[in-house]
């Protein structure tokens, strides 16, 4: 049997990986290996500390489901997610930023028309949302799908709510632009929100004396072809969450000014029924490739 002090232990696990056959993989395993055995050392990790961790990723696996990703929002507060965000994103040449994709992109993104109420019946003030999508320089973009989705005026997005599973999605859809490469809908104003706090990363959050809050904002996912995937949130200005998100994803040019409106009629010549508020915000595309992600769906029944 070969012996190992600390040190040659991280040496030997490293070579262990020498013969993987994807450089790529190879390179970030050992990598892993590195920074996991630094940390070890580092802490002078105990026994208690290895299991609790083991514990609490064994439950944050535990607590995923179809339309949960507890591991998502882990990294999320982490601020895991924003670095990946940070080191894919650079440069960006005029695009606009991004930030996280969140726990939340999930199920149905039902398509809607332009003008449509993404979110009916629900109570809040209502919204009227318009934006462009347009490459560096400024020519529109037709054709494009985007994905918006948002929490409710409880804080709720519709599939953290039990009613989900009869009533399908609300204030979450697929809107395509225009030949001028715009959309426009119609929603609620969405609050800030609470991360869900029933789990192990919740459990983190409180017992770390963080709070929990994340400022007030719609996510729009923009996947035009020969185009580098927007994923991207616009907050609504003046949140008072704006400089301490608890998953670190505010971008200054990402907050839009949500001005409340008194007018009759919205921007498309329909009747506003009362009070309004004015979303405004447009997207400049960068070219390139990528894969936009898929949102997690809820496994269907078997026929
Ligand atoms: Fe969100």
């Amino acid at each position: 049997m070969t012996q190992f002090n600390d040190t040659e232990l991280t040496v030997a696990v490293i070579e262990s990986l020498a013969k993987t056959p994807d450089p790529r993989v190879k390179f970030l395993l050992q990598e892993l290996v590195k920074s996991l055995h630094d940390y070890v050392r580092k802490t002078d990790l105990s026994f208690d500390e290895w299991h609790y961790a083991i514990d609490f990723l064994t439950r944050t696996g535990q607590k995923c489901s179809p339309i949960r990703q507890e591991f998502i929002l882990l990294s999320d507060v982490l601020g895991v997610s924003m670095l990946v965000d940070a080191v894919n994103h650079r440069e960006r040449e005029g695009a606009t930023e991004t930030t996280v994709l969140g726990p939340f992109y999930v199920g149905e993104h039902p398509p809607m028309p332009h003008g449509a109420d993404i979110s009916p019946g629900l109570q809040g003030e209502r919204m009227f949302v318009q934006s462009r999508v347009t490459d560096l320089a400024g020519k529109p973009l037709a054709g494009v799908p985007i994905d918006v989705w948002h929490a409710d005026d409880d804080g709720f997005y519709d599939s953290q709510k039990a009613s989900y599973a009869t009533e399908g999605p609300s204030s979450r859809a697929r809107l395509v632009t225009d030949a001028d490469g715009r959309i426009f809908f119609r929603t609620i104003l969405p609050c800030s929100y609470p991360i869900p706090t029933d789990g192990p990363v919740g459990e983190m959050i409180v017992k770390t004396q963080r709070h929990p809050m994340r400022p007030a904002h719609v996510h729009f996912l923009v996947d035009a072809p020969g185009y580098e995937p927007l994923i991207t949130h616009v907050f609504i200005g003046g949140d008072k969450y704006l400089d301490s998100d608890v998953v670190f994803g505010v971008k200054d040019e990402l907050i839009a000014t949500v001005e409340p409106r008194s007018d009759a009629t919205m921007p498309d010549g329909q009747p506003a029924n009362g009070p309004w508020h004015l979303m405004t915000y447009n997207f400049r595309m960068k070219p390139g490739q990528g894969s936009a992600p898929q949102p997690m769906m809820p496994e269907k029944e078997e026929a």
